[in-house]
């Protein structure tokens, strides 16, 4: 497959020649940063870009080549040679505060949902949040069993063997633990352990790390465990997984209890009760965070009662009874060097600020997010000006403003592109929208290459093998263009096998992986097909409501029809709003779309969509609650329905399953009388769900 190059090489051989070196110093940086591994600094399709560009400037100007160039020897990346792990409970991740009145509406939402007065007292557990990288540990009676990463939260990768080799790890558990038990912490690495192994490093000649936990990352991720013997790791437990027994009725037993089974537990944990004392201890905290031996970023306060976080469980990937309350983000001031655009998965045109590289709280940074073109003007950044920028924990660096006295004389206001710079189709910003996209669609190498690297992703189709990198080269030569045709490629494997950095082994092995993933549950192949606003929680929605491939696509075809019943029914799906729904339309609209779906589910499995809680009464019914209930708040019900794989809806039709009707339910409660529907009053419901008189087991 061709493409067309997107500019005409430099003009002038010295200009060629300048252009060159500042791209292969920016590969060269990049490679580091990704083999550096856990730490890249760019997207990949930044990073395709310098190499394309750096490609054609070679092509125009052979006699540029340098041979002892770095750029063109780079393999890519190691295929991970751990095996998975997938965890009984997910390991989810925390909603983020950044100020106190984000902690009090934390609290105030709890009450809210637990449906408690204003004046409860709630008692929290705060603990550093520690920046190391997540672990489970299971044991069975009292003996290390097994040990995993966090992956994505549903799995990870199997480390038991490197676990077992952290001092203060027990293999052996005192006291009287229950039979089977997964703890969970953190594995980190001291800021002295850290400089010591950079100091080691950098004698050796190999390479550095770039903070604590990216060293303790890779210290873990090691195939051979006596490399992460040799390396000073930690661990502190925190949290539970999955238990065969009760092990405590409050999360401070349970951090007392870790304790007495021989695990470290962080000292510097307190109980707290309400805003004013969670303030003052994230004030106390962040002013000996310095002098702490290691990395922390915040504080994360959890509810202490463990039968109400029960109640509470989760929304979307977080707990509802813990939350994450960072310390201000670090800044800096540096030059912009330049404006670039990259291009996403669906043509949005985003500007990204090249810098010269700064050490923002011991990250070095070398670009960081300017939003959109109304940011830019809004805050008129000029390329050559000197600006103030801040990290906050994992998140892109931002730019905050410009210091106007060190303007360059000459630089002038920047002006967003008409054209995408990676297809040349023209760019178009829709009347009130922020973002300008590319209209090149399923023509433009960038959206194209970036919707397979979703496709293939860990909660999409999840190919091992098909890193971002080898996406890109395989785009690029030609072997894939479309997401069906990564099916294909089991049938190029004797061409794969003879790439470079490729063998028969792995190219095997990728053709196993991808055979793997012609089976695939409906939510992760709605998932993948990368729709504006579809992400993982809308397509286990969508995927839960329509239950198979072949009523969904029916259902969305229908559902064009403004006013039909189908589009009613979209609508009315809670959590989807007007905004997806336009998405989800915009895309069935597209004749190539349909087309494309219709050839993937012709060489796939989509599995119909198995309900959470399958086993359950609730699994693929649809309620509808109406009314006031004495013992439930109407959130606390929705989301127990949910987590039994029920689906709630907001109107009563014939194909409601369930009315719960509280007090004075009016309407809704009439309606499903004349339709002769089940109508549940609350007793009967609570029996329903599992969740006779109060205090009960697990969140599904
Ligand atoms: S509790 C369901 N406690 O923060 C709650 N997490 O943003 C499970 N972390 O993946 C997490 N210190 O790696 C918890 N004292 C602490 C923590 C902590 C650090 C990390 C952890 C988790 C991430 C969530």
């Amino acid at each position: 497959m061709s493409r067309k190059p997107k500019a005409a090489p430099a003009e002038g051989l010295e200009a060629a020649r300048a252009e060159l070196a500042g791209l292969a110093e920016r590969i060269a940086a990049a490679d580091v940063a990704y083999h550096g591994q856990d730490a890249p600094e760019v997207t990949d399709a930044v990073y395709d870009g310098w190499r394309r560009r750096h490609a054609e400037i070679l092509a125009a100007h052979p006699d540029l080549a340098d041979p002892e160039s770095a750029v063109g020897k780079v393999g890519s990346a190691p295929a991970s040679g751990f095996r998975k792990f997938r965890h009984g409970v997910p390991m989810l991740s925390l909603d983020n505060a950044f100020e106190a009145a984000d902690f009090v509406e934390f609290e105030a939402r709890i009450r809210r949902f637990l449906g408690l007065k204003a004046d409860s007292g709630l008692h929290f557990v705060a603990e550093p949040k520690l920046d190391g990288l997540s672990i489970s540990i299971t044991y069975e009676n009292g003996a290390l069993v097994a040990a995993a990463t966090r992956g994505d939260g549903f799995e990870g990768e199997e480390v038991t063997a490197n676990i077992r080799t952290l001092a203060n790890v027990p293999e052996k558990l005192q006291g009287d633990p229950p039979a089977r038990i997964e703890v969970r912490g953190e594995v980190l690495m001291t800021k002295a352990d850290f400089l010591a192994l950079n100091e080691s490093q950098a004698a050796a000649g190999e390479r550095l790390f770039a903070n604590p936990r990216n060293a303790a990352a890779g210290s873990l991720r090691q195939l051979d465990a006596r490399i992460t013997a040799g390396r000073a790791l930690q661990f502190f437990a925190y949290a539970m997984g999955e238990a065969s027994a009760e092990v405590a009725a409050t999360h401070w037993a349970y951090l007392e209890a870790l304790e007495g089974w021989g695990f470290t537990v962080n000292p510097l944990r307190r109980r707290v009760s309400g805003g004013a004392e969670a303030e003052a201890f994230q004030r106390e905290i962040g002013e000996g965070r310095a002098a702490l031996p290691y990395d922390i970023d915040g504080v994360v306060y959890k509810l202490d009662d463990i039968g109400l976080q029960r109640r509470l469980g989760f929304v979307g990937r977080a707990p509802r009874w813990a939350i994450a309350w960072k310390f201000p983000a670090e800044q800096a001031v540096t030059v912009l060097r330049d404006i670039r655009i990259q291009v996403g998965r669906t043509g949005a045109l985003t500007p990204v600020a090249e810098l010269e590289p700064v050490n923002v709280g011991g990250v070095l940074v070398t670009r960081a997010t300017l939003h959109n073109e109304d940011e830019i003007a809004r805050r008129d950044v000029r390329i050559g000006d000197t600006v103030m920028l801040q990290r906050a924990g994992d998140v892109i660096p931002q730019i905050l403003g410009v210091l106007p006295d060190k303007r360059p004389k000459g630089a002038v206001p920047w002006v967003p592109p008409e054209t995408c710079p990676e297809c040349g189709s023209l760019a178009l910003r829709p009347p009130g929208e922020v973002v300008r996209r590319c209209t090149g669609g399923l023509i433009c190498p960038a959206q194209q290459v970036e919707r397979l690297i979703h496709f293939v992703s860990r909660g999409a189709f999840d190919i091992e093998g098909l890193g971002d990198r080898t996406v890109a080269e395989f785009y690029t030569d030609g072997l894939l263009k479309t997401p069906v045709d990564i099916f294909t490629l089991p049938e190029h494997e004797a061409e794969i096998a003879k790439r470079e950095g490729w063998g028969a082994l792995s190219a095997r092995n990728l053709s196993r992986s991808i055979e793997a993933r012609r089976v695939i549950p409906l939510a992760r192949f709605i998932y993948a097909l990368g729709i504006r606003r579809i992400g993982e929680t809308n397509a286990k929605l969508l995927a839960r409501h329509y239950g198979s491939f072949a009523h969904w696509r029916e259902q969305m075809l229908a559902a064009r029809v403004i006013g039909s019943d189908e589009r009613l029914a979209l609508g009315s799906i809670i959590g989807i709003g007007p905004a997806v729904a336009e998405e989800l339309m915009e895309f069935f609209a597209e004749a190539r779309n349909v087309a494309a779906l219709d050839a993937l589910a012709a060489v796939l499995t989509i599995e119909d969509a198995a309900a959470a809680g399958a086993e359950s009464p609730l699994a693929g019914k649809t309620i509808v609650f109406t009314g006031g209930m004495a013992t439930m708040t109407r959130p606390e019900a929705k989301a127990r329905a949910e987590a039994l794989g029920a689906r709630v809806t907001d109107s009563v039709s014939k194909n409601t399953d369930y009315v719960v009707a509280g007090a004075d339910a009016g309407s809704k409660a009439k309606k499903a009388a004349a339709l002769g529907l089940t109508v549940l009053d609350e007793a009967a419901w609570r029996e329903l769900a599992g969740r006779p008189p109060p205090e009960e087991a697990e969140e599904a």
